[in-house]
């Protein structure tokens, strides 16, 4: 199954990821967390992608379409991938069909977590995370990952006016993906104000897992 995950941030793309992951197996790519491992390493990518980031900006479609052809080289990606985060912009939406065109693997769904904005920045600003296995908690978890005893932290783009940001950058540049797939029929959408295994029982149903 391939499936695109469309949300603002916050909405919990990948909270739910992780839970897909751990149900039944799926392939997961966050670019974003690609994206971060890449400023960690200091590549060169890493370094043209810091500043997008921090300011909660998009990274060029250029740099973020070459990073995806790249990724869907490996073969953990030839049973079905969850695309975390991707595609961010119509530009790359039409790569991603030509992409997947080409390997013959059409998609599946996009399946839109639904979230009101207004829950999004208490959400963000008082997310955590875990530095050693990406455990996706909040502040409420203290200092040490209830997973793997790994140290907390918070993502640097976690800040109120970033968030602020990466929420307008969201309605202006990604929502609009919303009537693409929805026009290719593709779009099936949960409600992400609620708990988080609801949402997980809802998006099972949705996606008849
Ligand atoms: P990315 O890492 O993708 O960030 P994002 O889209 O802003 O989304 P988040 O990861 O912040 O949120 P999420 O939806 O995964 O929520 P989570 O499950 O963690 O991208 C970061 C940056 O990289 C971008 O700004 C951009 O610069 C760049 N980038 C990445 N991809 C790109 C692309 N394709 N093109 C260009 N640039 C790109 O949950 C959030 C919090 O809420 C957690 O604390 C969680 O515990 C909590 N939570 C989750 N679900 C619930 C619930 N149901 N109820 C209550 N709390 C919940
Ligand atoms: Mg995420």
């Amino acid at each position: 199954m391939n499936i695109v995950l469309l949300g603002g941030p916050g909405a919990g793309k990948g909270t739910q990821s992780d839970k897909l992951v751990d149900a039944f197996g799926f392939c997961h790519i966050s670019t974003g967390d690609i994206l971060r491992g890449a400023v960690k390493a200091g590549t060169e990518l890493g370094k043209k992608a810091k500043g997008y980031m921090d300011a909660g900006d998009l990274v060029p479609d250029d740099l973020i379409i070459d990073m995806m052809k790249e990724r869907f080289q490996q073969p953990d990606t030839a049973e079905g991938v969850i695309l975390d985060g991707f595609p961010r912009t119509t530009v790359q939406a039409v790569a991603l069909d030509s992409l997947l065109a080409e390997l013959e693997r059409p998609l599946d769904a996009a399946l839109l977590i639904d979230v009101d904005p207004e829950v999004i920045v208490a959400r963000l600003t008082s997310r955590r995370m875990c530095r050693e296995c990406g455990y996706i908690g909040n502040v409420s978890d203290g200092d040490t990952c209830p997973k793997c005893a790994g140290e907390m932290y918070q993502r640097d783009d976690d800040n109120e006016d970033t968030v602020r940001n990466r929420l307008d950058v969201y309605a202006k540049s990604t929502a609009p993906l919303i009537d693409y797939y929805r026009g290719s029929d593709l779009l099936v959408t949960v409600n992400g104000c609620q708990e988080p295994d609801k949402v997980f029982a809802d998006i099972k149903e949705l996606l008849g897992l």
